[in-house]
């Protein structure tokens, strides 16, 4: 998120136009907490995990006393464009508040469950995705040593994103995701299948989202009677050093849209699409749901046999 509060900021500068920081997101809109931005204000952050800014969950915006709220201050401070950097509850609430204001409004998707439709990628997830590489590459050393199996949660409430690429990264024998649930005997089959080929340790990467992680190693163990354990990746997930790619993308969005606001648009988020930096509708991606990517699942699980 520093990365594109940065990228906002200066391209805004760049362009002559005066940028104000809400702080910790829509609750610093409707509780007025306010900072003006200078291409000065955002130096020697590009490489900083969270956001100078700070953010919260705010449930106030899903009023609608906080909505008219909000409205009154874009109208109060003038506002002429409003960037949203979030997920789908940011944008959500963006759309919401487009009822009431005429005041443009651009979001850039950044969430490291890359669930948003109208992008192949989301800021931040790239950073994730090398986070949870590195760590469960350490875990395959116990794994591998003491022929034991692994369930190793990773981030995704409601989505598999994260888990898929993570696991297809990482070589995992196993990928389980919220949208194509696994009966749990069909993955102690997998498991004594591969025994029977030899391999005694296995990596189960599952997003959060699949449930219960901590009842299905017990039973796996159980059913196996190979040792088991589960690894909870947790909140390490959402910190730490941009990566390259992260940051490369926190760029190019913040640069679009500033660019889209001073060509008038608004409505809209910006995205990544087959290569290239582009823009649909708020309204069209909060109200599509972005297909998970199978192909990268039938590709992880060729290359666990
Ligand atoms: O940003 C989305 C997400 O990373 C989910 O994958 C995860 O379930 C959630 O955030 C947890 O966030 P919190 O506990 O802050 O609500």
């Amino acid at each position: 998120m520093n990365a594109t509060i940065r990228a906002v900021t200066r391209v805004a500068a760049f362009k002559g136009f005066n940028v104000l920081g809400f702080c910790r997101g829509w609750e610093g809109l409707i509780s007025d907490l306010v900072k003006p931005m200078s291409a000065r204000s955002v130096s020697g952050i590009i490489n900083l995990g969270g956001t100078i800014l700070h953010t919260t969950r705010c449930p106030h915006i899903r009023t609608k006393a906080g909505l008219a709220k909000a409205a009154a201050r874009l109208a109060e401070y003038d506002v002429d464009g409003l960037v949203v950097i979030g997920g789908d509850g940011s944008f959500r609430a963006a759309m919401a508040l487009s009822e009431l204001t005429d005041t443009p409004m651009v979001g850039i998707p950044a969430t490291i469950d890359n669930d948003i439709y109208g992008t192949d990628e989301t800021v931040g997830f790239d950073t994730a995705v090398n986070t949870a590489v590195a760590e469960i590459d350490k875990i395959r050393d116990t794994a591998i040593s003491l022929d034991r199996i692994f369930v190793v949660e990773v981030m995704g409430r409601s989505r598999g994103f994260l888990a898929a690429m993570v696991g297809l990264t990482v070589g995992a024998e196993i990928i389980l995701v919220p949208e194509l649930p696994v009966r749990e005997d069909e993955i102690f089959s997998v498991i004594k299948d591969n025994v029977s080929k030899g391999k005694r340790s296995a990596i189960i990467v599952a997003a959060e989202g699949i449930g219960d992680t901590r009842a299905l190693s017990s039973a796996i163990e159980k059913n196996t009677g190979l040792e088991t354990r589960l690894s909870i990746l947790g909140y390490a997930q959402r910190g730490g050093s941009p990566t390259a790619r992260s940051r490369y993308l926190a760029s190019e969005f913040g640069k679009k849209a500033v660019e889209l606001l001073a060509e008038g648009k608004s409505n809209c988020i910006v995205g990544l699409q087959n290569g290239k930096i582009t823009s649909i509708g708020l309204r069209e991606s909060a109200g599509a749901s972005k297909p998970l990517d199978e192909s990268i699942l039938r590709l992880a699980s060729i290359l666990a046999t």
